[in-house]
C-alpha cells in the first residue's frame, strides 16, 4: 500500500522530512502548501533531485485547498509553531492521517482536542518527537522498562546552546509567546520529553525561568525546574539559550539503582557514561548504538506501519502532551512562585504575557 503525502510549511525542517520522504518505501510527495511560492519552488526542486521524478507536484497557497485535496492521505505539518494545532485539527477534520512537528500546540486545550479530533474521525496523529526513535534511546527505554537500572533516582535535562539576536530577528514568530512559545517549548522540548518517558510520571514541577533579552524577545532564555515523578524518582531541567560562544549542547543523564547513563554533545551522540550493573555486555551492546541516528526515518516508518495496523503509534497526541503539560506547569508555577500538580487544568503560553 502507497500513500501520497501533502507537506504543509516549506521551511528548515521540511528539508528533512523531504529527506526522509525520499528515503523509504510507499510514500510520495503529491503537493506543498506554503505562504512563500519561492520556498514551495525549492521544496519541489530538492524533491525532484532526490527522487529522481518529473512528475508534477501541486502548490497550494492556501493550505485549506491541500487539505481539500483527496489524492492526500498524510499531511505533514511544518509551519510555525503558533499554527499548528489549528492546522492539525483542520486536516484530521478533513480525514486526513497527520504528522505533526513538535512541539503539538501550545495550548494543553488544543492538544487535548487534537487527540479527540483524530479519535473520532479514526485517523493517525504522530507528533514529531524523534529522539524517542534514536536506537540509543529506545534500547534505553527497553532496558530500564525490563527492569535492568531497577528504580530510577534522578534524570537530568541540560540544554545549553546559543541563539543570539539574529536568530531571533530572522522570523517575527521566533520568540513570541503566542506563536513560538517559550524557549523549553522550543528547543528544550525534546530533552524534556525523553526525561519523562524515561523516568515515569510526572506528579509535579517547581521552575523559575527569566528573560535578559527583552529588548527583542518576549521568551525566557534560562529555565530551571525540578519535577517529581510517581516513582520519587526527581528530574531536574536546566535550560538555556545564551551560552557563550557557541553551543555547548545537550546532555542527558540517568541515575538509577542499578545503572548510570549519561549522553550529550551538539549531536546527542557523546556517551559519558555507560553503566549497567552486573550487565557489562548489554551496556556495551547499548554503546555501540551511540552513533545511530536514523530515527527520522525509524519514526515515519513506525507511522507508516501504524497505517496498516501493522504496530502502534509510538508518538500519538496524547504522548505529545506530555512534555507540553511538564513545559506548561513549570511556567505556571515561575508566574505563581509555587509548585504545581498534574494534572494541569489548563495552559497557554499566551498565558505567560500576562
Ligand atoms: N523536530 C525537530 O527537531 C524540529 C527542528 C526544527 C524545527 N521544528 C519545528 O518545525 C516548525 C517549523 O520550524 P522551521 O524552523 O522549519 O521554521 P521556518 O520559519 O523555517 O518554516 C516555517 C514555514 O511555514 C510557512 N508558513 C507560515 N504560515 C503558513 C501557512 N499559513 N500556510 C503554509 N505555510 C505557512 C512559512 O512561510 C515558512 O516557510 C516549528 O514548529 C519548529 O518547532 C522541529
Amino acid at each position: 500500500m502507497s500513500f501520497s503525502i501533502g507537506l504543509i510549511g516549506c521551511g528548515f525542517i521540511a528539508h528533512k522530512h523531504l529527506n526522509t520522504i525520499c528515503n523509504i518505501t510507499n510514500v510520495d510527495l503529491t503537493a506543498v502548501s506554503d505562504l512563500q511560492e519561492e520556498r514551495m519552488d525549492d521544496i519541489v526542486t530538492a524533491y525532484e533531485e532526490k527522487a529522481l521524478t518529473t512528475k508534477a507536484i501541486k502548490r497550494y497557497s492556501n493550505y485549506l485547498d491541500l487539505l481539500r485535496d483527496p489524492a492526500v492521505d498524510i499531511v505533514v505539518i511544518a509551519v510555525i509553531s503558533g499554527l499548528h494545532a489549528e492546522i492539525a485539527k483542520q486536516a484530521l477534520l478533513h480525514r486526513k492521517h497527520i504528522i505533526l512537528e513538535k512541539p503539538i500546540s501550545l495550548s494543553l486545550e488544543d492538544a487535548d482536542a487534537i487527540s479527540r479530533i483524530a479519535l473520532a474521525n479514526n485517523r493517525k496523529a504522530l507528533v514529531c518527537h524523534q529522539l524517542r526513535y534514536r536506537p540509543f534511546i529506545s534500547r534505553l527505554k527497553e532496558l530500564i522498562d525490563a527492569g535492568y537500572f531497577g528504580m530510577p533516582y534522578l534524570g537530568v535535562a541540560s540544554i545549553r546552546i546559543n541563539r543570539n539576536k539574529e536568530y531571533y530577528q530572522s522570523a517575527n514568530w521566533r520568540g513570541s509567546w503566542s506563536m513560538d512559545g517559550g524557549m523549553l517549548v522550543n528547543q528544550g522540548i525534546h530533552l524534556i520529553d525523553l526525561l519523562i518517558w524515561l523516568l515515569g510520571e510526572p506528579v509535579s514541577v517547581y521552575g523559575e525561568i527569566a528573560n535578559h533579552a527583552a529588548g527583542y524577545k518576549q521568551t525566557e532564555d534560562i529555565a530551571a525546574g525540578i519535577v517529581s515523578f510517581s516513582n520519587r524518582a526527581k528530574g531536574v531541567i536546566e535550560a538555556n539559550t545564551v551560552t557563550k560562544p557557541k553551543h555547548i549542547g545537550y546532555q542527558l543523564t540517568i541515575f538509577a539503582e542499578k545503572g548510570t547513563i549519561s549522553i550529550g554533545g551538539p549531536e546527542l551522540d557523546e556517551i559519558s557514561r555507560c553503566y549497567v550493573e552486573n550487565h557489562r555486555e548489554i551496556s556495551e551492546k547499548l554503546m555501540e548504538t551511540a552513533s545511530q541516528k536514523d530515527e527520522h526515518r525509524r519514526m515515519y516508518e513506525n507511522f507508516i506501519e501504524s497505517l496498516t495496523g501493522g504496530n502502534n503509534l509510538l508518538v500519538t497526541a496524547e504522548e505529545g502532551k506530555k512534555a507540553l503539560e511538564v513545559i506548561c506547569g513549570l511556567y505556571q508555577s515561575h508566574q505563581q512562585g509555587k509548585p504545581v500538580t498534574f494534572p494541569l487544568s489548563s495552559f497557554s503560553t499566551t498565558m505567560m504575557l500576562d
